[in-house]
């Protein structure tokens, strides 16, 4: 990151709770870090980082574990509390028709009209966890279909927000800092993530006043979790997953498929590269 002519700081990144050496809360990166110099003349920039979402995915082989970096300008997105925080994700068609607090299967009711189906040809993504299982019963009990993924709701949000991918909503409670991430993609999708952090404890309400959050039930839209005007996604595959593949090591090189979206201009593009191992002779394969 030293190499890119911003003046960045982590808002997001290896949690506030490990002293991570690198990419931590606060970190300052970016040419302005190196070039002390000159720092007026870069633009300054919030980074939120997740360079791998999805651990024990990666650690598996498993599908849909991704490198995520998020930017914006200056105050443009939530510096969230390493918390949980409940999560209603869905694509742009349904967004204005849900509500976190609405029964599931009103809102379940409400994606299914607004995508021309019924509830039982409707895939809801859940983390696999046992905090869910009255969530799993209730969604069951419509009818609807249930994916539950051992980790990674960032990369169900995602899906959630795109047709073509069998997936219709992300229901359930995961991390904060993914919430934030997903926010950030959401700008970029038009999907719409409702969330609310899961402050439970005195301790909580600790670290969300030491992030300057006061009001611990409000509920976030991505325009209130991202609230940037310009607003940067990048994720890198690091195992296959339903948009990007993993990387592949060719002896010579490794390449690597990312999804670069913005706001503005609002574009999104896949990114397939080969990064080449140094030496005249390295062939290239394609
Ligand atoms: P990490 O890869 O950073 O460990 O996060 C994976 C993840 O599954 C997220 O996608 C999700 O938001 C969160 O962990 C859920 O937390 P928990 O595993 O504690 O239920």
């Amino acid at each position: 990151m030293d190499t890119v002519p911003i003046d960045g700081t982590i808002v997001i990144g290896e949690g506030e709770r490990d002293e991570a050496p690198m990419l931590y809360i606060g970190e300052r990166v970016g040419l302005a870090h190196k070039d002390q110099e000159n720092r007026r003349r870069w633009d300054e920039v919030d980074i939120a980082v997740d360079p791998l979402e999805g651990t024990n995915l990666c650690a598996m082989g498993a599908p849909n574990a991704i490198a995520v970096l998020a930017a914006s300008e200056k105050g443009g997105l939530l510096h969230a509390p390493d918390l949980y925080m409940e999560k209603l994700v869905v694509g742009p068609t349904s967004k204005h028709l849900v509500d976190l607090d609405a029964p599931v299967r009103e809102n379940l009711q409400a994606i299914a009209r607004s995508l021309g189906r019924q509830v039982d040809e409707l895939t809801v993504v859940v983390l696999d966890r046992p905090r869910h299982e009255t969530l799993i019963a209730e969604i069951r009990s419509t009818g609807a279909r249930i994916r539950l993924i051992g980790d990674g709701d960032l990369s169900a949000g995602i899906a959630a927000a795109v047709s073509g991918t069998g997936v219709h909503a992300v229901m359930g409670t995961g991390g904060a800092p993914e919430g934030v991430l997903t926010a950030a993609a959401m700008r970029c999708l038009n999907g719409e993530i409702f969330a609310r952090l899961v402050v439970a404890k005195p301790e909580d309400e600790e670290r969300c006043r030491a992030m300057g959050i006061t009001d611990f039930k409000r509920t976030y839209k991505s325009a209130d979790l991202a609230c940037g005007k310009d607003i940067v996604f990048a994720a890198t595959g690091v195992t296959d997953g339903s948009l990007m593949k993993g990387p592949q090591f060719f002896g010579a090189g490794i390449r690597t498929s990312s999804l670069v979206m913005q706001t503005n201009p609002h574009r999104i593009r896949f990114i397939d590269s080969i990064q080449v191992y140094p030496g005249p002779s390295v062939k290239i394969r394609f």
